[in-house]
């Protein structure tokens, strides 16, 4: 008998119920081709719930999520709602309570992928980001003093435990090590101004090394990894870093590796229920007119599935993906630029498995 896997759909706002549905289609033609089953169930969550019913995400809710195998997210934001309500309430709230430690980013130019750097290869943008994805400043630890008047305090903690920060380095060298590729993973912190958070970081990934005498270890500021991914991106293997620094050097990953229409991720339990979204937003502006690229939802449901320990499945994805951009039809990563719809696009690289 073939396997079932019990997969929630979150299409969400904007673009995002068009994207998944090009990324489910993807997932199951890869599920059919490895002879295993998924049985998807919908959740209506995002701005349009909201507005109707004054509910973000009910508890009951997230205690269901917790019985999946996996979770498959389209995209979470509204033009109608104050930017931030969804965001927390949804998207956050769900790596908190599901404990989605790892935010889990490749880094991939494909073929025939434009990059904005200047003479740069398929074979220079190839990287893992490792973001910690439950603490750092996103716990909303600190507060204000004196709101609203001219003295005014605002305090914004940056929350890093020893077992948070362990168990995310600890993964990243795991994941070092799996891909086998350079066997070199890199902290990203700012120790020369962070002695206290970037110093935790960096002796615990000390300790952790000694475990992973096949992995080098190697260090950049953030502020100077930016500078790298734009000159340098070939001298990365796997990244760790904290939550805020993996937030902002993961964006300006996805555009050298050719842009939102690609960059997929993975909000990851490795001993729990993962998450998998494309990374850019719900492009409002895009709803409905089937012009947005669903490239990153589809990388996104490869992500998925080699979590859930179907890798082949996965990979079969990964190699559709690079036969239908090799073989030119798609224009462009940008929306309406593709030269084709986004029904088309996922039509095609279904067709490819
Ligand atoms: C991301 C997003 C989120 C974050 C936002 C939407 C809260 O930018 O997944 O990178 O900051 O983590
Ligand atoms: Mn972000």
């Amino acid at each position: 008998m073939s396997k079932t896997y019990k997969v929630a759909l979150l299409p969400g706002d904007g673009t995002g119920p068009e994207v998944l549905r090009e990324g489910v289609k993807v997932v199951e033609a890869a599920a059919k081709k490895n002879n295993f089953k998924l049985e998807l169930v919908d959740y209506d969550l995002g701005g349009e719930r909201y507005m109707k019913t004054g509910e973000i995400l009910p508890d009951s809710m997230v205690e269901e999520f917790k019985k999946f195998d996996a979770m498959f997210l389209g995209a979470i934001g509204h033009p109608e709602v104050k930017p931030g309500i969804l965001e927390k309430g949804i998207l956050l709230r769900l790596r908190f309570e599901l404990d989605q430690y790892i935010n889990l980013r490749p880094v991939k130019l494909y073929p025939n992928v434009e990059t904005p750097l200047k003479d740069k290869k398929p074979a220079d943008i190839d990287m893992i980001i490792v973001r910690e994805n439950t603490e750092g400043l996103y716990t909303g630890a600190g507060g204000f003093l004196k709101k609203d008047t001219l003295q005014e305090v605002a305090v914004q903690e940056s929350i890093n435990t020893r077992f948070g920060v362990e168990r995310c380095i600890r993964y990243a060298f795991e994941v070092t090590k799996k891909r086998s590729k350079h066997n070199k993973l890199t902290l990203c912190g700012k120790t020369n101004v962070l002695t206290y958070a970037s110093d935790l970081w960096q002796r615990t990934f000390n300790v952790v090394e000694k475990d992973y005498p096949s992995v080098k270890g190697d260090y950049v500021n953030v502020d100077a990894a930016c500078m790298w991914f734009v000159k340098n991106p070939e001298w990365f293997d796997v990244i760790v870093t904290d939550n805020l620094f993996g937030d902002i050097i993961t964006d300006l990953a996805a555009m050298i590796q050719g842009g939102m229409g690609v960059a997929a991720g993975g909000n990851i339990n490795p001993e729990g229920v993962s998450m998998f979204e494309p990374m850019g937003g719900s492009a409002p502006k895009y709803t409905g007119k089937n012009v947005i690229n669903p490239i990153a939802t589809i990388n996104a449901g490869a992500m998925l599935l080699d979590t859930i320990g179907e890798s082949q499945a996965a990979k079969d994805i990964d190699n559709a993906v690079i036969k239908a951009l090799e073989s030119g039809k798609i224009k462009s990563m940008s929306a309406g630029k593709m030269g084709m719809g986004t029904t088309e696009v996922g039509d095609l690289i279904a067709s490819l498995i």
